[in-house]
């Protein structure tokens, strides 16, 4: 893996207070957003007012997290507003190539995401598609959950691909990943750690943040 991206989660942030919680990380390589339906998973969090509005209130890069239903219908929008990344569900979607592309066609980055129980093989004929994959290490819905060790093996089989040329992009992990767990992410060959509870909670979110991509770095 190159140079570790971290991605701050502002789920675990103040919501009434978005523009100084970015502030807050400032020297984060990307700011995660956790967009929730109460559909795709049983929790229900903003959309995109919320991520048009972050986007004028910070210079970070959104990585903006689509946990929701019917992502070809509203997936593209988020491209269009100036989402750098833009990530939906394998889970949720039974045409992603269509949806990669008419992201990558709106300006912004494919994100493919699967969830702990999803296998990746199915999926790695489609990842050229695709400008990352994000593995859950937690079921998406909340912040705070421990993180599943078994979703390593995906990290690895697709970094495998990545180091031998077959394949171009970034892998993603997100969900439970801290100082106890972001070495053991590092070495399946992950690229970019997203952090909520790890960074939020932490009494200096950007020296958290800083430390994370030290010891991600190794
Ligand atoms: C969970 C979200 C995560 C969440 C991670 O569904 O996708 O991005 O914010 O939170 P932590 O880092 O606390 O597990
Ligand atoms: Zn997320």
């Amino acid at each position: 893996a190159t140079q570790p991206l971290i991605a701050p989660s502002i789920l675990s942030a103040d919501f009434a207070h978005l523009a100084d919680e970015a502030d807050a990380v400032a020297g984060a390589d990307w700011l995660h957003v956790d967009v929730m339906d109460a559909h795709f998973v049983p929790n229900l969090t903003l959309g995109l007012p919320v991520v048009q509005s972050l986007l004028n209130a910070t210079d970070i890069p959104l990585d903006c997290h689509l946990m929701i239903e019917d992502p070809g219908r509203w997936a593209p929008p988020y491209a269009e507003a100036g989402a750098h990344n833009v990530t939906f569900h394998a889970e949720a979607t039974d045409d992603p190539i269509a949806v990669a592309r008419d992201i990558r066609a709106a300006g912004a980055k494919a994100g493919l995401s699967v969830k702990p129980g999803t296998p990746i093989d199915p999926y790695l004929e489609i990842l050229k598609e695709f400008d990352t994959l994000l593995v859950m290490s937690v079921e998406p819905g909340f912040g705070g959950q421990s993180f599943i060790p078994e979703v390593l093996e995906k990290a690895r089989a697709v970094r495998k691909l990545v180091d031998s040329g077959e394949l171009r992009l970034l892998v993603e992990i997100d969900g439970g990943i801290n100082t106890d767990t972001v070495e053991a992410a590092a070495e399946a060959g992950v690229d970019c750690f997203v952090a909520g509870s790890a960074v939020y909670g932490a009494f200096d979110p950007a020296a958290a943040v800083r430390a994370l991509r030290a010891q991600a770095a190794g």
